[in-house]
């Protein structure tokens, strides 16, 4: 028996590339279960980054042989990718990875991995260590690129395998990737953060600030539009520092501009744009781009300067209403969206009005609404926190009823206009309807052939009712 360990032990030590990894994976799953393969569940938590994070894992499962299942009952493989930026996010995983308890006692080869910004943090891993020991394998966002290896070390060593170093080498290029969307498609150009605002725990989970190189990026962009997409959304949690440390002179707008200059018939978006480095630059170049969606995701997160600067935002109201009046001149019809946190620690309810005074100045088009949630480790968490939580309900509740007005003002002027909108996907209530995307990020639904999904389309709107609109088919 301790021969056979000492084996093992040996063998993992052995030095492999991850291709090599991929295919030992391979011929261990199609040993375990020749008649079939094996089957994968995926499912993913948070923002668009961690979306294409686990197209890459999906590309490398699929790889190893694996096939995607919907339904985590008939799946062998099962795994979460999360999110930490809020806490709600993180309950809504330890309570999924709890259920799947009595799974995994039905089929104990079924194997259970968890992996993304939750999993970067120690006290998380930690937790998931002690309460949690069906789960198999642990891994945090630096350690994507070797999934391979991990799943060699879980399948062959039997143990559990927790892997949640940092690193700050070069992000690594060329894993495959399994896209969710034939039309759609998301390219990261940047990972980490050096931001540090401070409620925020992205800059902990991710990292610095590591560009792709202007050529990775371009290769991968010409990939995607010979694969027929449409749409490319540029990825970043601040994309305008884009480069900042290259020697090669690439900022955002030069990239922005190079990918606008690629032959094809698609659309490019990008998100998350950080105000502090939002530059007319980047404005001129977006006015200039005729592929560039009229839409810019700016989030201003408090209307009121003192807030602003305990959250350590690095820019002021009156510089954010400056680039917006900016914004708008270059580009009269572009469409506005933003971040808010309510509540932040400290916040009186009247600085909380100058949010509401700021959103009813600049009239966004859509905004992402939080309560401030506190994040271990960050400087926010630390500070004196005197609001009831039920009052900054009240706040955010507030706040939802002046965005509800400027929405429905904004819907009710868009009806017997024209749009071209990207056909997305069958309603839910699937009732013959579509619903199609505006370059503003805006959706309009409409009947029309399930066919026309992956292409744009013009249509007019025929009817507002609240934020929800609807249209024809021109
Ligand atoms: N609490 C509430 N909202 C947060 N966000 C980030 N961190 C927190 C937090 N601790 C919000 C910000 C950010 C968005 C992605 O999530 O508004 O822009
Ligand atoms: Fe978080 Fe600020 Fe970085 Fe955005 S810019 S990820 S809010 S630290």
């Amino acid at each position: 028996m301790s021969t056979l360990r000492n084996d093992i032990a040996r063998d993992l030590a052995l030095p492999r590339t991850q291709n090599e990894y991929t295919e030992l994976v391979r011929a261990l799953l199609h040993q375990r279960c020749p008649l079939a393969p094996p089957k994968a569940f995926v499912h993913t938590y948070g923002c668009q980054g961690n979306v294409a994070d686990s197209e890459r894992i999906k590309g490398m499962l699929a790889e190893m042989g694996y096939e995607f299942t919907d339904a985590r009952e008939d799946a062998d493989f099962v795994l979460f990718n999360t999110c930490a930026v809020r806490e709600h996010a993180e309950d809504r995983v330890f309570g999924n990875v709890g259920a799947l308890k009595p799974l995994k006692s039905d089929k104990k080869d079924m194997i259970v991995a968890l992996c993304g910004c939750m999993m970067q943090q120690p006290h998380v891993a930690d937790r998931i260590r002690q309460s949690y020991p069906f789960v198999n394998l642990v891994f945090g966002t630096f350690a994507i690129h070797r999934f391979p290896e991990l799943m060699y070390r879980v399948l062959r060593g039997g143990k559990r395998v927790f892997e949640i170093g940092e690193t700050q080498e070069p992000v690594p290029e060329g894993l495959p990737v399994r896209r969710d969307s034939m039309f759609k498609a998301w390219l990261p150009i940047m990972y980490g953060c050096n931001n540090f605002c401070s409620y925020c725990v992205v800059p902990y989970v991710r990292g610095r600030e590591r560009s792709r190189t202007p050529e990775a990026v371009l290769a991968e962009a010409k990939e995607i539009i010979a694969g027929g997409a449409k749409e490319i959304t540029l990825l970043g949690q601040n994309v305008n520092s884009y480069g900042k440390n290259a020697s090669d002179g690439v900022n955002f707008p030069k990239l922005l501009k190079m990918i606008n200059d690629l032959p094809g018939d698609f659309h490019i978006r990008f998100m998350t744009s950080h105000p502090k480095d939002c530059t007319k630059e980047l404005l001129d170049t977006m006015a200039a781009c005729e592929k560039a969606d009229r839409h810019l995701h700016l989030p201003f997160q408090s209307g009121n300067n003192r807030v602003l600067k305990a959250m350590n935002r690095g820019y002021t109201r009156e510089s954010y209403l400056e680039l917006i009046r900016y914004a708008r001149k270059v580009m009269p019809d572009i469409s506005i969206t933003s971040d808010i946190i309510v509540g932040f620690p400290g916040e009186t309810y009247d600085e909380f009005r100058d949010t509401v005074s700021l959103i009813e100045e600049v009239k966004f088009t859509s905004l992402f609404t939080f309560i401030y949630s506190p994040r271990v480790g960050t400087r926010a968490a630390a500070m004196e926190d005197p609001v009831p939580y039920a009052e900054k309900s009240r706040w955010f509740t507030e706040l939802l009823k002046a965005q509800e007005k400027i929405a429905a003002a904004r819907s009710a002027d868009m009806v017997g206009k024209t749009y071209e909108v990207l056909v997305e996907n069958e309603t839910k209530e699937a009732n013959g309807m579509l619903t199609g995307r505006t370059g503003g990020n805006i959706n309009i639904d409409f009947a029309g052939d399930p066919a026309l999904i992956g292409s744009y389309r013009r249509v007019r709107v025929t009817e507002a009712k609240n934020w929800l609109l609807f249209g024809e088919l021109v």
